[in-house]
């Protein structure tokens, strides 16, 4: 049976690797490393079989800001990762549904994704251009940057840079 649980210190190596080897890079995991050390409210999820981690989720502090002023705390869902052998056959999909029940528990206004634009709509995620929110970095391709709203009144005007922080300037 799979799980999917929040990650506990004797799993770091295990998603380092997952990560890793799913991504074919060393850039993902070492952002999770990063930011498990440098921000508290980071969520970090394991989809796990038998005590062996299959898949991984990290959900760190977005911030929307307008002409640098800040606007709406929220939450972006990223990398996401499940080792190659064991992909398209749902974990992905549990850990993004987990990340989401984890957000609304947390009464998160939304949650924001870099990712495949095929991928993520089926849970919610729309263009967040069409929110008026874009990503801190030059060239992300519009359709890869999506948002899911989980507060439409506390979104309501709050346009602008959707940030994530700085941890992940490396890997983009
Ligand atoms: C993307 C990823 C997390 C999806 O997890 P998964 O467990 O394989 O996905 P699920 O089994 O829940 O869902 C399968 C669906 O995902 C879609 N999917 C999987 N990988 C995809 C990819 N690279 N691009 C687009 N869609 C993809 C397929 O449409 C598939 O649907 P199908 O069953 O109709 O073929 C996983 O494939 C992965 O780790 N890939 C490498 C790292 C990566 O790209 N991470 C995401 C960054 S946004």
């Amino acid at each position: 049976m799979i799980t999917v649980r929040v990650e506990q210190p004797a799993d770091i190596a295990a998603i380092r690797q997952a990560n890793d080897r799913a991504f074919g890079r060393a850039a993902e995991g070492a952002v999770v490393d990063r930011l498990r050390v440098a921000c508290p409210d980071v969520l970090s999820l394991v989809a796990e079989e038998g005590g062996r981690v299959l898949g991984h989720a990290l959900l760190s502090p977005v911030l929307i800001t307008r002409d640098g002023v800040s606007v709406l705390d929220g939450m972006g869902l990223g990398p996401l990762a499940v080792v190659p052998e064991r992909q398209r056959q749902g974990i992905g999909s549990m850990l993004v549904r987990a990340s989401i029940r984890a957000m609304r528990a947390r009464s998160c206004p939304f949650v924001i994704v870099l990712g495949h634009p095929e991928y993520y709509p089926r849970f919610g995620f729309e263009r967040a251009s069409g929110r008026g929110l874009a990503p801190q970095w030059e060239g992300i391709p519009d359709e890869a940057f999506m948002v899911l709203v989980l507060d439409e009144r506390a979104m309501e005007g709050a346009s602008g840079v959707a940030g994530y922080r700085s941890e992940f300037d490396q890997a983009v």
